[in-house]
């Protein structure tokens, strides 16, 4: 048989056994299976009502209890998501003789120490609170100028959210502003594909997006050897000449790519929270630290990062149960976020509730999310600024979803503003 249409074969097979697992009710099928527009929430908590360490026929253990999910995250006996083997998935690629990266696969994300903090110490210092400090002006500036464009309709995803986190990343990197509109069609070929490739058509698309992102950060990588300037770029490519082409490549992808795929979803997932609640929009609009707390609320009930997976190095008991070497342990962070042992009446949204913060949707343990803080003042600052200047904003069609179960957010969000309140929100700012 062609090798297109084996791998086609493999991706069908692959995709009748999931789905015939998630009718069956097993719970990781379950999870990577659900269609993109179908509310995952209430399936979360029938997995839930089955226990903490719910077992799936699919060979994976899952849970949806917060402290399991947060001691398996801080626990050196587990490492993180590696690939299997006998995924029909080719993984490596190579042209012209030189491997062509993948910026997630291939990044510190999913390395195991010693490399993973070899390589998280070299980006840190872009992230500490004294850096992002120095940022939150420049971000407020990018925020500001894109509202500035918005009037009458819009989708406020396309024109707005998605706008504002690829600015800011690709200012922190170092990418000329000719080159980032790329970002958003790389951003969701990638996005689509992280909870696993399902069809040959999705994987030759993943390839040339790969492709196409090596080039491009080779060609940014090369002019600031040359011209160096103050940027992630810059810093990596003169003072870390020992690094591989591999790990520039991968780290500057990683950073990337989950610096702006993750937060468009949060200042999505926002929107929508505020439209449910409309309680919120006025004090959102008019108090950057009610939005704190807005977003550290929006973090916990509708996070964009919904599950993590980890694997035991050696046989070990987790939570009464006995899991061999290798046995995927699926970490439902959406569902911890709703343990209702840890978050008082869970499913109420809350900006006010006092342990948000203990929400895992930045992750923990050695892969707490480096970005953090910088998702936290974008977020905030967008959504306090967006129902500042639009106090009146509306939804205004349907909503379409992403595609992806590991990433939650919305595709289109279609709003429409009132111009009179804006003008006067304008005067009045
Ligand atoms: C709302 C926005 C964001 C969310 C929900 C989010 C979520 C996450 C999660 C859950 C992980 C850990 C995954 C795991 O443990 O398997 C992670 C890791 C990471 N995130 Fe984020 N992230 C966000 C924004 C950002 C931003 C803005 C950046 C950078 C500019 C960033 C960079 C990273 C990096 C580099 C890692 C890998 C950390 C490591 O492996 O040590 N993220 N993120």
């Amino acid at each position: 048989m062609p090798s297109t249409l084996k791998t086609a074969a493999q991706f069908f097979a692959l995709r009748s056994l999931v789905r015939g697992y998630a009718l069956l009710g097993d719970p990781y099928a379950a999870v990577i299976a659900s269609p993109p527009n179908r509310d995952p929430y209430p399936m979360y908590e029938k997995v839930r009502a089955k226990g903490d360490m719910v077992r799936s026929r699919m060979g994976a253990y899952v849970t949806p209890s917060r402290e399991i999910c947060d001691s398996v995250l801080r626990d050196g006996r587990f490492l993180t998501a590696t690939f299997d083997e006998s995924s029909p998935v080719p993984i490596t690629l190579v042209e012209d003789g030189e491997k062509i990266v993948n910026p997630v696969q291939d990044s510190f994300l999913m390395m195991n120490p010693p490399n993973h903090g070899r390589l998280r110490k070299i980006v840190q210092p872009f992230f500490t609170p004294r850096a992002l400090k120095d940022r939150t002006e420049s971000i407020q500036k990018i925020v500001r100028t894109y509202l500035d464009r918005l009037d009458g309709r819009f989708d406020v995803i396309e024109e707005f959210a998605s706008q504002v986190p690829i600015q800011v990343i690709a200012d922190l990197l170092g990418v000329p502003d000719s080159e980032k509109d790329l970002f958003a069609r790389w951003g969701s070929s990638l996005a689509e594909t992280l909870d696993g490739v399902w069809s040959y058509k999705q994987l030759k698309a993943l390839h040339a997006t790969i492709i196409e992102y090596n080039d491009f950060i080779d060609g940014l990588m090369d002019q600031r050897r040359r011209n160096p300037q103050d940027d992630i770029v810059s810093h990596l490519v003169t003072r870390h000449d020992d690094l591989s082409r591999e790990d520039l490549v991968a780290t500057t992808g990683l950073l990337l790519f989950a610096g702006f795929e993750t937060t468009v979803n949060l200042i999505g997932n926002g929107v929508l929270k505020a439209f449910e609640n409309p309680h919120t929009v006025a004090p959102l609009g008019q108090s950057p630290e009610y939005a704190e707390g807005f977003v550290e609320e929006v973090l916990r009930l509708d996070p964009p990062v919904q599950y993590t997976i980890r694997f035991p190095k050696e046989r070990l008991e987790l939570a009464g149960v006995s899991l061999p070497k290798g046995m995927p342990v699926m970490l439902m962070l959406a569902a911890a976020n709703r343990d209702p042992r840890v978050f008082k009446d869970p499913l109420k949204f809350d900006p006010t509730r006092s342990n948000a913060r203990e929400h895992l949707a930045f992750s923990a343990g050695i892969h707490y999310c480096i970005g953090a803080g910088l998702s936290r003042i974008e977020g905030a600052l967008a959504l306090h600024e967006l129902f500042k200047r639009f106090p009146d904003l509306a939804p205004d069609g349907p909503v379409a979803r992403r595609k992806s179960k590991l990433i939650r957010g919305a595709l289109r969000l279609p709003v429409r503003a009132n111009e009179t309140k804006r003008s006067l929100a304008v005067k009045n700012s």
